[in-house]
């Protein structure tokens, strides 16, 4: 079975590698040509139509959306006082820049997902000394994780196919959000997860969503690995991010984030990378948006991996691009415990257009991070945090100067990965591990709940200890 590509709109599929425009995606999304990922482009989005001038040749496609920059703003702006389901989703509402879904009424599955806040982070700012920082918070999506805006899409391309199965292979974050947007397409869903290497707060998302749910003996790697396989021999739609409708879905966060900005881009974008499918996402979403004269500059996109899971820092800087040489990923923050990206060749394209960075950070930097974050009052999960770990980085080597502006796209909620915080809190997060020493100085940041008798004394002389110590 193929995936029709949608033929009444200007989107087109093409292979990253080779160049070759398939009309039609095979179950795993991969060229057949060339066995390299596909993505989506928009062969009417010239200059020169948007400019208001004539197709360069009659034979030109033309644009089947509006794209004049300033109407489009207005009409995405328009849309917020809807009641339209659609046009209240933060995705949807962005359906210009996305390739069509015929019949959308019947197709499209929201859980009015998007519409997430951008936030000051006045503790963090002073402790980089960035002072127009901010956080953009995809953690704040319907099932906790940026995972919402690609799965919306993607679920609703299954939709449209008729698909009645659809599957991913997960860290947790996908298959959470993967399990919802099936329950309410009324698709049935699988999902392969390494056993004992993600959350519990993600596992039990797809178990309440109704996934078939299969915990397997390997790690996330081996699951794609094993994923690949099955889709190739059974009718199930794969929605893992190198379907490229989840890289479209993804882009708004991008877009939306332009707008929340007020169409000014920061000077950077910081965003972690596991499978890198996120990245390239938001890269493409800016290399549009400025093709489209929505922003007028690129803000530099940069990556941050995990120490334990870093074969794209290590692809960039040990190998120049050129290749990528997978490993055995090892970290606390599972969402990106990652050894074989599927995405890296977008992402490396991503880096080099908008001239990112890519950082790795450790264990004890990470777990800091997140907790510096909590002080400003917001939530977010390990893989979250490597984006402030990783500021600090780039603040130290100059790549980030005090005076620019910075967003961190913070991927996932606080409550995805409880057990993490409280051993942090406690001390036990890196108790007898080679991490204890540079754990040391983070101490200032724990706060371990304290059990008292059931006395109202008692109770005074913790909050009393606590006010001398603030
Ligand atoms: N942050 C969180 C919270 C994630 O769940 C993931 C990926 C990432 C960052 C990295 O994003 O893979 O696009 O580079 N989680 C996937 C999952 C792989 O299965 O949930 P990426």
């Amino acid at each position: 079975m193929s995936i029709a590509q949608n033929t009444d709109t200007t989107a087109k599929l093409r292979c990253i590698s080779c160049g070759a425009t398939p009309d039609s995606a095979g179950q795993d999304f991969r060229c057949t040509a060339c066995g390299d990922l596909l993505e989506f482009f928009f062969p009417g989005w010239t200059l020169d139509q948007l400019d208001g001038a004539k197709p360069r040749h009659h034979t030109d496609p033309k644009p089947s959306h509006h794209t004049d920059p300033a109407a489009l703003k207005a009409l995405w702006l328009q849309r917020r006082t809807s009641r339209d389901a659609l046009d209240q989703s933060g995705v949807w509402r962005f359906r210009e820049l996305l390739p069509h879904i015929p019949n959308l009424d019947e197709n499209a599955i929201t859980l009015r997902e998007g519409n997430t806040p951008l936030y000051y982070l006045p503790r963090c700012s002073r402790a980089t000394g960035v002072e127009n920082l901010h956080a953009k918070h995809q953690g704040m999506n319907p099932t906790a994780s940026f995972k919402d805006t690609g799965m919306t899409f993607a679920a609703s391309s299954a939709h449209q196919g008729k698909f009645r199965w659809v599957a991913c292979a997960s860290t947790g974050n996908t298959s959470a959000s993967m399990a919802a947007y099936a329950a309410r397409g009324n698709m049935h869903s699988l999902v392969l997860i390494p056993d004992g290497k993600i959350s519990w707060g993600k596992l039990s998302q797809s178990l309440d969503y109704g996934a078939l749910t299969c915990q397997l003996r390997t790690d996330f790697d081996g699951c794609v690995h094993i994923l690949n396989d099955l889709v190739r021999q059974k009718p199930v739609y794969l929605l893992n991010s190198v379907n490229p409708y989840r890289i479209e879905g993804q882009k708004t966060a991008a877009i939306e984030l332009m707008e929340q900005l007020d169409w000014e881009p920061p000077d950077h974008i910081i965003v972690p990378g596991g499978n890198l499918g996120n990245s390239s996402a938001i890269g493409k979403a800016l290399v549009e948006m400025r093709e489209l004269k929505l922003i007028s500059r690129l803000p530099k996109l940069s990556i941050i991996q995990a120490q334990g899971a870093n074969p794209f820092y290590r692809c960039v800087h040990e190998f120049g691009g050129k290749k990528l040489e997978p490993m055995t990923a090892d970290t606390l923050a599972t969402a990106i415990r990652i050894g074989n990206p599927a995405s890296w060749k977008k992402a490396l394209r991503v880096l080099q257009a908008t001239g990112g960075e890519v950082e790795q950070v450790s264990e004890v930097e990470i777990a800091a991070a997140k907790a510096e974050i909590g002080s400003d009052g917001i939530g977010c999960e390990p893989a979250s945090a490597v984006t402030l770990a990783g500021l600090k980085k780039l603040r130290r080597s100059g790549f980030v100067k005090a005076g620019e502006s910075v967003v961190l796209i913070l991927t996932g909620h606080l409550l995805k990965d409880p057990d993490f915080t409280i051993k942090f809190h406690r001390g036990d997060l890196f108790a007898g591990t080679t991490g204890a020493a540079e754990a040391a100085p983070a101490k200032y940041l724990q706060r371990a709940p304290i059990v008292l008798d059931a006395n109202l004394g008692a109770v005074i002389a913790a909050l009393d200890a606590a006010e001398r110590n603030s």
